[in-house]
């Protein structure tokens, strides 16, 4: 699985279209999935695709899935629970505003993943992600919706066995949820577990983050990266869009070619992973051809479905209530390598190349209780 992230209107559409046309071209069967509820995948392609899974050319199958229609599928009985509960003069609303719950959607457009995936028919699923935002609070999303099940909902389910017979006798029986309600809790509990397995198994999954030249969006793409590695989710490329093609970077065009030279250099700097260019087009590459050419110019011969690295180079975990970061430093001796923490970043700094990482909100700003270097790998502890 091949998910296409990044900050709003960066490219993520065009570019997942891209990869997927690309890796149809390479011979592979391809299914790709929009799960953002702003679908564009058909303005993309100039064509209307529907949410049914449809073919557009032979190896690609393009579907936009309804988070709605997902969600009704298995929260039919919390929904009617809901009718019942508000006085059955609630419409679809009720289901729609469900959907309110942060990262809820995405998830439930992502098991539409496991569907392709259990049908064996495609080598590869090409996903066009929701901006990041939404991307990052679905990877959270579990470990709520864990805590809610573990802390709240035994209780609760223990609660409302224990009420309801009394309950429906004062004709109140209304108020407490039945059964399949909570049925219907722990079948989504278990849909999103088996997502979140999906999502957090590098040799399924990764993630191509997309980016413009731009100050502001490698800022939040770097914030982002650090996310996904705290989540355990394997990013193998970045995608710079929109580069100034050198035809185009004089005269008035210049100084913004040298403000981009500069971001690239920083984009280079910040993520470990493989970087690819594209170029700023004269006009919307839109259509089969047009996003094919775009794929030709990311990728050039290479097939865009390989894994183009399987390393995890920043790694965050949690141990015993304590978050440790480490970092690949291959060639870098003890007496070359500093620390520090800056704000919500950490500045390593390897001889006079710094590099500026990112932290997770849950450590940023906390001090560094140890810093070692041992065989190539920075290993930074931070306090609780
Ligand atoms: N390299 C490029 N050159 C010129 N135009 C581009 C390029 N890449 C994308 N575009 C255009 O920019 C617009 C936004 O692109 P796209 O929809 O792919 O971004 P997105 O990140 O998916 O946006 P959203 O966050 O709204 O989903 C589209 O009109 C698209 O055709
Ligand atoms: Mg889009």
């Amino acid at each position: 699985m091949v998910l296409h992230t990044g900050k709003g209107g960066v490219g993520k559409t065009s570019l997942a279209v891209a990869t997927a046309l690309g890796a149809a071209q390479h011979g592979h069967r391809v299914f790709l999935l929009s799960t953002d509820s702003a679908h564009s995948l058909g303005d993309a392609l100039g064509r209307d695709v529907g949410a049914r899974p449809l073919e557009v050319v032979p190896g690609l199958v393009v579907q936009e899935v309804s988070a709605l229609a997902e969600l009704d599928r298995s929260w039919g009985e919390i929904q009617e629970w809901l009718h019942a509960l508000l006085g059955g003069d609630v419409d679809e609303l009720v289901a729609e505003e469900l959907l309110v719950f942060p990262g809820l959607e995405e998830l439930v457009s992502l098991r539409a993943i496991r569907e392709v995936e259990a049908t064996g028919d495609y080598d590869v699923c090409v996903v066009d992600c929701a901006p990041t935002g939404s991307t990052l609070r679905l990877l959270r999303f579990p470990d709520v919706l864990r805590l809610f099940m573990e802390k709240f909902f035994d209780f609760e389910r223990k609660a409302a066995r224990a009420v309801r017979s009394v309950a429906n006798r004062l004709g109140a029986g209304r108020l407490v949820a039945p059964e399949e309600v909570f049925d219907a809790f722990e079948r989504l509990y278990r849909d999103v577990e088996s997502v979140r397995h999906i999502l957090s198994d590098t040799e399924r999954t990764s993630v191509r983050l997309v980016v413009n030249p731009a100050r502001v969006i490698v800022a939040e793409t770097r914030r982002s990266f650090a996310y996904l590695n705290l989540y355990g989710v394997a990013t193998d490329a970045v995608i710079v869009n929109r580069v100034l093609p050198t035809e185009a970077a004089g005269g008035y065009f210049a100084r913004w070619a040298e403000r981009e030279r500069e971001e690239i250099s920083e984009i280079e700097r910040s993520f470990p992973v493989p970087i690819f260019h594209a170029p700023l087009h004269s006009s919307e590459p839109v259509g089969i051809d047009a996003l094919r050419g775009l794929a030709k110019l990311v990728y050039g011969d290479r097939d865009p479905a390989q894994r183009f690295t399987c390393a995890r180079p920043i790694r965050l975990d949690r141990r015993d209530g304590r978050t440790r970061l480490e970092i690949d430093l291959p060639h870098a001796t003890r007496d070359e390598v500093d620390v520090l923490v800056h704000g919500d970043e950490l500045w390593v700094s390897v001889r006079d190349a710094r590099r500026r990482v990112a932290l997770p909100a849950s450590v940023a700003g906390r001090a560094v209780a140890a810093a070692r270097l041992e065989r190539g790998v920075l290993e930074v502890v931070f306090e609780p």
